[in-house]
């Protein structure tokens, strides 16, 4: 979720990534975060209203049944800040209600200008909200809009959709204490997180029947054909997801039909596939409801709240930064 600047031999942080992940072995692998150029984003927003994905409904029936107790259960005078905020639509309701208490000023901060302007499309109608988009990864964002709060602002972030489900366990809670060292105390953080379900439900929910989150998946492989001249062939790959009992997620992988090899020209690569062979391309983890609560102590944090949808099994947890 952070882009580094690419080193000198590459052309743009994609091919310098993608270079690293298709060399890697055994197991070749793509960071997910690649996933949302503006097609990508595209077929992100039809999962969600896929029936079979229920993380963004569960996470809209949260924050629509709650959003009262979550505003009353903040600090007063709070900016808020966003991380990844996506369309803008799920944060609707919590802005509502927060703009009825006090002017609010908001900071989505997103890597795609598209989704800014999205996002402040669907939201700038909100009485007595001023909108400051950052096109900025989400730790840098986040450092500056601390930084730039005025004598006695406190910071509200958000981190919603269960997008930290797509970190590793441990990487997970090192962002939380990363976006903790950016707080003061008593700045609060809003966190969404899937929480685990039933293996049918789970996996229909990354392998849907007409096939949208297959595209959204090979659509990677197609972005590297588009940005750094490759020549994967598409139809060769098929959308895999597998759940990881160990590790408690799904993951998807793009598997070769056939042996092959690829080209891709500005990773200065040439790839060879075994048929069969997988890259992965994503992991989401399931968490425990009360998983989060020692995770937000090893990050420098108090769970003082958890709102649940018991429908699709989703938490919404708020930290208190200690
Ligand atoms: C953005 N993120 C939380 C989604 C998830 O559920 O892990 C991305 C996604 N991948 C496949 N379907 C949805």
């Amino acid at each position: 979720m952070t882009q580094a600047a690419p080193s000198p031999r590459f052309s743009s942080a994609f091919a310098e990534a993608v270079h690293a992940g298709l060399s890697k072995r055994p197991q070749k692998e793509l960071p997910s975060m690649y996933l949302y150029d503006e097609v990508g984003s595209a077929l992100f927003e039809v999962i969600t209203a896929l029936p079979e994905y229920g993380v963004t409904r569960a996470e809209e029936r949260v924050l629509k049944a709650h959003a009262t107790d979550i505003v009353a259960a903040l600090p007063g005078n709070v900016k808020v800040a966003e991380l990844g905020s996506g369309s803008g639509r799920k944060t609707r309701r919590i802005l509502e209600a927060l703009c009825k208490k006090q002017p609010t000023a908001y900071y989505p901060i997103e890597i795609s200008r598209t989704a800014l302007q999205l996002c402040r499309r669907e939201l700038g109608d909100i009485e007595r909200i001023s909108i400051v988009g950052y096109e900025r990864d989400y730790l840098a964002g986040l450092s500056e809009v601390s930084a730039r709060r005025n004598e006695g602002e406190r910071l509200l972030v958000l981190f919603l959709g269960s997008t930290i489900g797509n970190f590793a366990r441990l990487a997970a809670t090192k962002f939380l204490q990363s976006i903790r060292s950016m707080l003061e105390p008593g700045d609060a953080l809003l966190l969404g997180t899937d929480l685990i379900k039933p293996l049918p439900v789970l996996m229909a929910a990354y392998d849907d029947p007409i096939g949208v989150t297959a595209a959204f998946n090979l659509n990677l492989l197609a972005r590297i054909n588009r940005e750094l001249q490759g020549d994967f062939p598409l139809d060769a790959f098929e959308h895999v997801a597998r759940f990881n009992p160990d590790a408690r997620s799904i993951e998807m992988h793009l598997r070769a039909k056939r042996p092959l090899t690829a080209r891709v020209r500005d990773a200065g690569l040439h790839v060879d596939f075994r048929e069969g062979e997988t890259i992965w391309t994503e992991s989401s983890h399931k968490y425990a409801a009360e998983e989060v609560a020692p995770i937000a102590i090893d990050a420098g944090f108090e769970c003082t709240h958890q709102w649940r949808d018991d429908e699709w099994h989703f938490a919404e947890s708020l930290l208190v930064a200690r």
